[in-house]
């Protein structure tokens, strides 16, 4: 039984929330972080980082997905460090590092990885593909309701991977020591396009989704008209670019290699999210 209580940077999130429940189920203290929590953590008010780190050993840290946010993230981790934090999971981005990603929201996750390397941490990386969530939970949600989803990402497509999944490989690594140093891509184990993604939508909801293909800027434009942050939607457009790219269209065998069994499929993952309410508003 692990005692010691451990740091959840995210802790309200999509991944973030099933690693604290899973956590605690086995026992171990947690101590979730983010602007609503009761351990209010702010990326961008350096005054809340002390408190937030005081008396941990251990963190799961899902970053901000922007270039500026995740410069933050490099300096918490800097900073963290010095504040007694001695091993960190980080949750990435499947493709950092690769070839046919020269975009800032990439070189900057690349830039928050070699920070985490040198902070004096013992580290864990993860790189997950899309999730399955950004479906049922961000920013797709509405789409799906509206019946049209709306995306400049090709005819491309994506293993995209249950944060479940994802939240069990952390698990495994803030648990375990045999995972530091290690870093892991994940992924769902096949790959769907948006066209392929409506239509098990359709058939998990019953009522009729399609995939509208969009141009890149008329997607951010949308987006910012929806009221996502203009930082946030350039990030998403040139992550969608790889996507739209065939950049994605390969599995990664992290959960595997982890858990020793496959990825949740995104059939039972659109049937049983259907089942459970997520689309029935
Ligand atoms: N979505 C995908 O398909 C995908 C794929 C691969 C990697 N990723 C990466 O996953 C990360 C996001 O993780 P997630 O999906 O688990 O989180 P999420 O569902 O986006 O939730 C974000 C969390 O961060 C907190 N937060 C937001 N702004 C904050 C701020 N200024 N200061 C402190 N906390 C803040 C939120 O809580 P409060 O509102 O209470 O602050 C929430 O707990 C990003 O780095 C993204 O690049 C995403």
């Amino acid at each position: 039984m692990i005692n010691e209580t451990m740091l959840i940077l995210g802790g309200k999130g999509k991944t973030g929330r099933h690693i604290t429940e899973r956590l605690e189920a086995r026992g171990v203290p947690t101590r979730p972080a983010s602007r609503s929590s009761a351990q209010r953590f702010d990326w961008y008010d350096e005054s809340t980082w002390a408190p937030t780190v005081a008396g941990i050993d251990t963190a799961y840290m899902a970053p901000p997905v922007d270039p500026q946010g995740l410069e933050q993230a490099g300096r918490f981790i800097r900073q963290a460090a010095v504040d007694g934090l001695r091993r960190l999971v980080l949750l990435s981005g499947r493709g950092v590092g690769s070839p046919g990603r020269e975009f800032a929201v990439y070189e900057k996750g690349l830039e928050l990885e070699n920070a985490v390397k040198d902070s004096g941490v013992d580290w864990t990386i993860v790189r997950p593909s899309w999730f399955m969530q950004n479906f049922s939970e961000d920013f797709f949600y509405d789409s799906v309701m509206a019946g049209e989803l709306r995306a400049s990402a090709g005819t491309g497509a994506e293993p995209w991977i249950d944060t479940e999944d994802i939240a069990e490989v952390m698990v495994a690594a803030l648990l375990d020591p045999k995972h530091i140093g290690e870093t892991y891509s994940l992924s769902g184990p096949r790959t769907l396009t948006l066209a392929e993604v409506a239509s098990e939508l359709t058939a998990a909801t019953g009522r009729p989704i399609r995939y509208v293909e969009l141009e890149p800027e008329e997607h951010v434009a949308e987006l910012v008209g929806y009221g996502v942050p203009q930082e946030v939607a350039d990030s998403l457009r040139d992550l969608l670019a790889v996507i739209r790219n065939h950049r994605s269209e390969y599995v990664s065998d992290g959960v595997r290699q982890v858990l020793g069994r496959e990825p949740r499929d995104f059939t039972d993952w659109a049937r049983s999210t259907a089942q459970a309410g997520a689309w029935s508003a």
